[in-house]
Formats: structure tokens, C-alpha cells, sequence
């Protein structure tokens, strides 16, 4: 076992383990070639949580679909508990205007984040625009909001890793664990 697989001490599961991640992020990314089969795509992460997701779900597209690559970052948590609020720190570069959008997350929470985030983008008139999340919290929605893409959807436990972080630490872990609680 390679020191990057060792399970860190502060997991008290493996939920989802790295080849089943990437099994279904190329699952995913197959049924995005097909949707968009011809067609201009504009994939946009959203930091820093969908960077893992990113990187393997963009690879994972095959060479059909036209694929431009931006980034967002939004901010609405503190510690383990959502404020309820919206900030967007980092803002497109190209313009959605036009463009077929595909937004990339990590995780769909209480969907408030996803909800501005699209609305957002709408102003600027994309001709669509679409959400592929790696996870999904259903039982923890405060609006109603149904990514297109769904990687797995997840019990209500605190997880990390594969990009999802608590105060900033275990973004490197290569799979999705649940965080002990102490
Ligand atoms: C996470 C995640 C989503 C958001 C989802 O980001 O990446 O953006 O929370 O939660 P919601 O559905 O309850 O709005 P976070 O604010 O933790 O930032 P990060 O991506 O930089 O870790």
C-alpha cells in the first residue's frame, strides 16, 4: 500500500473508495460525450472542493465534444456548518454568453450554493447550462435543486477527501471518507 492509500487517522469510514470514484466519474463523463456529442462545452470547476473531480471527470470527456475549461470560486461555509451565504471570490473568465455550460462541483449540500451559482450564470444568457456533482446530499436540501449529473448520493455524514475538505485539510485524501467526529 503506496502512503497516499494509507487510511488517515481522523476517518472513521472509507464511504466510497477511489476506484469506485473513478469508475463512475468515467461513467459520468461517457454520458457527457454522448449529451453533447458535436458540441461546444464550457466545463467550470468550482473551487476549491471540485479540483480532484475536475481533473478526472475533464479527462474522462471524450474528444466529440469541444471542451473549454474554467473556474469559479464560491464561498459558503465556515467550519462544519453552512452560513446560509453566498460569495462568489473568483469569477469566469470566458463568457458563458451563448455557451453550453456545464458546472462541476464536489458536493450538492443544502443546493444554496448551486441555486445562486446557476442564477447567476443565467444573467449572462448561456444557450444551457447543466451541473455534474460527484456527490449529493439529498437529505440535506433548504432549496429544491436536481443537478443533471449525479455521481452517488450520500447519507448526511461529515465527509472529506477527493477534494472535499474540513478547514481546509484532507483535499489530498483519495477517497471519500467520513470524518470523526470528537
Ligand atoms: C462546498 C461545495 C459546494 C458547496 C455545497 O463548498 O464545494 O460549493 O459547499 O454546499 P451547499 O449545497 O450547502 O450550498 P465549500 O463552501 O465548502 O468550499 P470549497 O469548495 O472551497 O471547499
Amino acid at each position: 500500500m503506496s502512503n497516499s492509500t494509507l487510511v488517515h487517522p481522523d476517518i472513521v469510514k472509507v464511504l466510497l473508495s477511489e476506484e469506485a470514484l473513478l469508475a463512475r466519474i468515467r461513467e459520468l463523463g461517457a454520458q457527457i460525450t454522448r449529451d453533447y456529442a458535436g458540441r461546444k462545452l464550457l466545463v467550470v470547476g468550482v473551487l476549491k472542493g471540485s479540483l480532484i473531480v475536475m481533473a478526472d471527470l475533464l479527462r474522462a470527456i471524450g474528444p466529440g465534444v469541444d471542451v473549454h475549461v474554467d473556474f469559479v470560486a464560491v464561498s459558503s461555509y465556515a467550519g462544519a456548518a453552512s452560513t446560509g451565504t453566498v460569495r462568489i471570490l473568483l469569477d469566469l473568465r470566458e463568457s458563458p454568453e451563448g455557451r453550453d455550460v456545464l458546472i462541476v462541483e464536489d458536493i450538492v449540500d443544502t443546493g444554496l450554493t448551486l441555486t445562486a451559482l446557476t442564477e447567476t450564470l443565467r444573467a449572462h444568457k448561456p444557450a444551457s447550462i447543466e451541473v455534474c456533482t460527484l456527490l449529493d446530499k439529498t437529505d440535506c436540501r433548504q432549496t429544491p435543486f436536481s443537478p443533471k449529473y449525479t455521481g452517488f448520493k450520500i447519507p448526511n455524514e461529515f465527509v472529506v477527501g477527493f477534494g472535499l475538505d474540513y478547514e481546509e485539510r484532507y483535499r489530498q485524501l483519495p477517497y471519500i471518507g467520513i470524518l470523526r467526529v470528537s
